[in-house]
Order: structure tokens, then sequence, then C-alpha cells
């Protein structure tokens, strides 16, 4: 049973401060979780609960969620088995009251939510992935790395946020990771050639000024090439436009910084993502409208849903409630599990469950404000692979992911996942 929960504040990847829980069980076992942090955030997520003290932190501090853990939370769930995951998680909906976590704060009721899944994967005597997963769970994801940044995670001029190399031909992921780590060496040696910068934004990719937001995939394509590999067939590329991140109105009109792309409105985006897809080898591509462009999004995945996946980010926000929407309505194909839009693990298991049922794809993933901690790798091997991303291959919190998957694929011998609707 739990015999203590406390919370700390520390700080992510970004320098901010974000939520630590610790619990501790009577059998021993003392753990840590660490919650993450989203940038360019659905206006439907669960709330990230932050002081708004001024005097600290430019008023992102977190001492009230962690209070929140410690004289609300605690309390509640003291002396509970450590293994009632669903039990526990249901308490602290309870608790808060309200729809999207606001009261307590979905970072508080995570950070307590993963640490003790955590817990009882401990005094189980199993890893985290298979205590969360059963069993058979041994598909690694496949990931997409994220090798050009843009949108609201960089300072250039790229409006699309994330331009993602993914090796759908490799043997294993110990191998896939290693020809997009290659893949991502060369890309640097193709920028700095050409006197492009080669400073990193806030998931670890490349953030250069380019021409427009095509000739970001024309220089992945040629780095690519040059690193040895066959775009299309041994690496394809994802896309994140975070969409809403560039739309006003988050419906009907998008306005990029490029003079030939300009200001659009749906059916010219939707235009431009069917020439890419046609130009390109691009296997999924995320938030490609707006969150409120249903219709958009629905228009886009008839077009081109056979073939790709079009994934829903900011529009479902790990949330059931707008998955079912989008399965009942075919408003895209697959999801973007991210577990602090939803605020426990209980529920980001149902999302995924739900995707399962309806024939719909999942795809893991961090924030953009990430910590150390590599619940996410664990999280991606329980839930059976489909995608996971979690940034490039440069700063050490998107590098602990990689080498915690690589270190399970060691122990496991694990089976790769394949992805792809051709
Ligand atoms: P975020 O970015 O964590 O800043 O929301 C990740 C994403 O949009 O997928
Ligand atoms: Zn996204």
């Amino acid at each position: 049973v739990i015999t203590s929960v406390s919370a700390l504040e520390i700080l992510d990847s970004r320098g901010n401060p974000t939520v630590r829980v610790f619990v501790e069980t009577d059998s021993g076992t003392r753990v840590s979780a660490s919650v993450p942090s989203g940038a360019s955030t659905g206006e439907n997520e669960a709330i990230e609960l932050r002081d708004k003290d001024n005097s600290r932190y430019n008023g992102k501090g977190v001492l009230d969620a962690v209070n929140n853990v410690n004289r609300i939370i605690a309390p509640a769930i003291t002396g509970q088995p450590v293994s009632e995951q669903v039990h526990i998680d249901r308490i602290m909906k309870k608790l808060d009251g309200t729809e999207n976590k606001s009261n307590l704060g979905a970072n508080a009721i995570l950070g307590v939510s993963m640490a003790v899944a955590r817990a009882g994967a401990e005094s189980a005597g199993l890893p985290l992935y298979r205590y969360l997963g059963g069993n058979t769970a041994r598909r690694i994801p496949v990931p997409a790395m994220n090798i050009i940044n843009g949108g609201e995670h960089a300072d250039n001029n790229v409006d699309f946020q994330e331009f993602m190399a993914v090796p759908i031909g490799a043997p294993s992921f110990r191998e896939g990771l290693r020809s997009i780590a290659e893949t991502f060496h060369r890309l640097k040696t193709l920028l700095k050639n050409r006197n492009l910068a080669t400073g990193v934004g806030d998931e670890g990719g490349f953030a250069p000024d380019l021409e427009n937001n095509e000739a970001a995939m024309d220089i992945i394509m040629e780095a690519i090439e040059q690193a040895g590999y066959k775009p299309g067939k041994d690496i394809s590329i994802s896309l994140d436009s975070a969409a809403s991140s560039f739309s006003p109105d988050l419906t009907s009109k998008y306005e990029l910084k490029w003079s030939g792309e300009g200001k659009m409105n749906s059916d010219e985006m939707i235009s431009l993502c069917r020439d890419w897809i046609k130009k390109y080898p691009i296997v999924s591509w995320e938030d490609p409208l707006a969150e409120n462009d249903w219709n958009g999004f629905r228009k886009l995945t008839e077009k081109v849903g056979q073939s790709i996946d079009i994934v829903g980010d900011d529009i479902f926000v790990t949330n059931t409630k707008y998955i079912a929407k989008g399965i009942k309505e075919k408003t895209a194909n697959s999801v973007l599990i991210k577990l602090n839009q939803i605020g426990t693990v209980t529920e980001a298991i149902d999302a995924v469950q739900m995707c399962r049922e309806a024939g719909w794809r999942y795809f893991i993933s961090h924030r953009s404000g990430e910590t150390e901690d590599t619940f996410l790798a664990d999280f991606a091997v329980a839930m059976g692979g489909g995608q996971l991303k979690t940034g490039s291959a440069s700063r050490s919190e998107r590098i602990a992911k990689y080498n915690r998957l690589l270190e399970i694929e060691m122990e496991l011998g694990a089976m790769r996942c394949i992805i792809g609707r051709k």
C-alpha cells in the first residue's frame, strides 16, 4: 500500500517549473515521476496549473500544484493498494471535480498517476512496460525523429512545427535509430555548408531560417540520400504542422510567413498538403489543419486517408470525448497520445483502446518541454507500439527516451512495429 506521496517543483527542458512526484509504499518502494509541458497546446487540453505569481519564474511556478499533491491528493490515496491504478486515478478525478482538471491541476494529478504506475511496477518486480502492457507487450514503436523544428518550437521562419524522419524500412529499432541519427548528422553538414544555422529548437531539431516550408523537405531529402538511405523505402517523413499555431481563428484562416504561400483558407491548405503528399514520401501528417477545422480534417482524410495517417493532436487532445466524435465523423484516422493532455495514465490508455477498437492508429508523444524521465518509452512499448515522437538526436531529455528503448529492445529482443498504410 501507498505510505507517502509528495511533490517537488523542478525544471523542465526549457527551464520552466514542472512537477515531480514521489511515491513510497510499505514494501520499501520509493520512486518518482516528472510531468512534461507543451508550448503549442490545444484549447481543450487538461489544465496545467501555474501559480501566476509574477515574482517567481514569470508567473510559471507550480507551487500550487505541488501543494495540491501534498495537502489534498496525498491524504486521499495514502493507504490505497499501489496496484489499484484505475481506482486511484478515479479518486483524483473526483477530488478535482472539474472536467478539465483545473482545480487540482493536470500537472499535479498526472505526476501522481505516473508515480503510482511506476511504484506499482516496482512493487510487482516488473519493468514498467510489462506492468502497464502485460506479458505480451514486446512491440517497439517506430521513432519519428524531429530533425527540423519550426513554429512555436523555434525562432526561425519555418511555419510548420515538426519535420520528422521515420525509419520505415529498418529491421530493428536499433538500426532504425541509427539511420535517422545519421541523417540528422548529415543534415547538420548540409546546413553548415550552406551557411545556414545549426542551432536547435525545443525538441532538438535544427532551426534554420529557410526560403519556405518546402525547402525544409528538400534539404531533408538530400540528407537522407547523402546518409546512404532511400527516401520512401528506408526513411520516410512525418510532419506536424501544428496548424492552430498559424491560424488566427483556429478554423478557416491560415497565415504562413511566405509570400508564395501567404494567407490561405482551409481548401487551399488541403491542396498544399495533397501536393506535398504527391511529391514527398510522407507517411503521416499531424494537425495539418487547425483544431476547430473539423470539416477540413474530414475532407483531407477522405482524399488521402487511404495512403497516409492523418493524426489529430490539438483537435482530439487525447480525450475520448473528442476522439469518439472524430471516429464517428471520419475526421482523421490516427490520434496523438499525450499523457498530460488528459491528465491520468488510465485515461490515456482509454484513448489508445478507443483507437484500437476503431482500427485507428495512435502516435505516442512527448511534449516540447520535457524532463529526464523515461516513462514515455515504457508507456509506448506497453501500448503495443505504433509510432513514437520523442524528439531529435540531440538534447538529453529526448535521448534518454531513445536510450531506454534500446535497453528494452535488448531485454526483449523486441518486435519492431510496422507502419504505413500503403
Ligand atoms: P507541444 O508540441 O508539446 O509544444 O504541444 C508537441 C506537438 O505539438 O506534438
Ligand atoms: Zn502536435
